[in-house]
């Protein structure tokens, strides 16, 4: 695991609250990335924001990262389904195949990154403002 892995504090603990999202920018194995902060079950997790089935975010089409159920992810574009706590395809299409997970950490009130891969962090996106 990653737990001497170099610290990149990003918000506090109740700034994400249960079956919500947040999303940052982060350099990670030297490449720009966005990271999908969620929390469920308690508990927080972090993927790459990358569906497995085309290269876009999971929030692409919609600002929502969870389905209506609050029990899986889903993304926005074709609609495969991701078990939270693994980033795990459970639709037919692309079944099995996984969200990159990063390493994170909630300690003290505070969630952060702990990746050996990220070298830096921004902190929230703006809010995309769209096509001008
Ligand atoms: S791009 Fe995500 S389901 Fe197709």
């Amino acid at each position: 695991m990653s737990t001497d892995a170099p610290r990149f504090p990003f918000c506090a603990s109740e700034a994400l609250a249960e079956g919500c999202h947040r999303k940052l920018k982060m350099t990670f194995e030297g490449r720009e990335e966005e990271c999908l902060l969620i929390r469920f079950g308690g508990i927080c997790y972090a993927y790459i924001n990358r569906c497995v089935h085309m290269p876009r975010p999971l929030d692409c089409e919609k600002d929502l990262v969870f389905d209506h159920s609050g029990r899986y992810l889903r993304c926005s574009m074709h609609g495969i389904v991701y078990t939270p706590e693994t980033g795990t395809s459970v639709s037919t299409m692309c079944e099995g195949e996984k969200l990159r997970p990063v390493s994170i950490y909630e300690e003290n009130g505070e969630i952060g990154i702990a990746d050996w891969r990220v070298s830096a962090i921004s902190p929230v996106l703006p809010v995309d403002a769209g096509p001008s």
